[in-house]
Order: structure tokens, then sequence, then C-alpha cells
């Protein structure tokens, strides 16, 4: 290896040295790091917050932009005591906005679609505590990321005109 060849360790301070028991070390570290950071939270869940102009082809998944979701997610993670555990993040637009209000739990990736607020209570009771996914609410592999699904049955717009986020 080159003499000029030089790491910083996770804190941000030059490691001494170039032999690889240092790399080892460094990279465990990062590992663990990782670990450790990961386990402050089970699960994640992403909730559109995303806005457009009233008539977009597309339409959005918060157009009063209040966060309703999100913060009724929040909310109810905490009655169940479950702050710390699972997080309700906003996120922006997740790009599935024809099938929304949408969001994805992670790291199940498990996406749902047309999410109410009456849904909130079954999806945290079902999904999240007992690990069984409410089915009816869950967006197809058909549907995510396709250019075109059964939900959307407007002609596809030329790729411009469809990114207005
Ligand atoms: S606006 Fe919610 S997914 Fe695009
Ligand atoms: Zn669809």
């Amino acid at each position: 290896m080159s003499s000029c060849y030089s790491r910083l360790d996770a804190d941000g301070s030059k490691l001494r040295g170039h032999e690889p028991s240092s790399f080892a070390f460094s990279a465990q570290k990062l590992q663990i790091l990782y670990i450790v950071w990961m386990a402050k939270f089970e699960k994640h869940i992403f909730i559109c917050g995303n806005q457009r102009p009233v008539g977009h082809p597309r339409g959005c998944c918060d157009p009063g932009g209040a966060a309703g979701l999100q913060k009724l997610f929040k909310q109810k993670l905490a009655e169940r005591g479950l702050k710390g555990k699972v997080r309700a993040n906003q996120s922006g637009c997740l790009d599935q906005c024809e099938h929304g209000p949408n969001l994805v739990v992670y790291p199940d990736a498990i996406w749902y679609g047309g999410v109410a607020a009456a849904d909130v209570d079954e999806i945290i009771d079902s999904h999240i505590i007992s690990g069984k996914p409410v089915e009816r609410l869950m967006l197809s592999d058909s549907c995510i990321n396709t250019p075109n699904c059964e939900h959307k049955p407007r002609p596809l717009l030329p790729a411009p005109a469809l990114r207005g986020k």
C-alpha cells in the first residue's frame, strides 16, 4: 500500500499507521456504531407529506400540508409505549403518488397506499406490534415503481411534466 494512503477513524481523527490491524479496528468500530444506531429504532415508518398544486395530474398525499397522518402515528405509537422503538417520520414524495396517501415501513419494505386516519390503529397493532402487515392496504408489486398500473388510468405525460415535486 502506498505511504500516502490515509484514513480517518470513525470519530474523524486520523488513524496512526497503515497496518491492516488499524483498518480492521476502524471497520469494526464503524460496524458497532451502526448496530448501536440501528438498535435505537426497530422500525421506521415514512409517511409522505408532499403537497402539489390543486389539479396536478398526479395528486399528492398531504394536500393541506398538516401532516395529519404522521402526527397521528407519532401520537398512537407513544400511547403504546413505542416511542424510541418505532419512528414515524414525515417524508417527501415517495413517488407512488397515484396511490396516496402513501407510507412505507422499514426494514420490512412494506408499502401502504390509500391510508386514512382510521387505518392507523390497525397498521400499528397488526403490523408494527404483531408483525402481520395489513394486506388490504398494501401496494402490490405491480404498482410500485412501474410506469403504469391499473390505478393510473391517465395517459402518461412526458417525464418533465410529471416531475412536479
Ligand atoms: S405525493 Fe406522496 S408519494 Fe408522491
Ligand atoms: Zn397501482
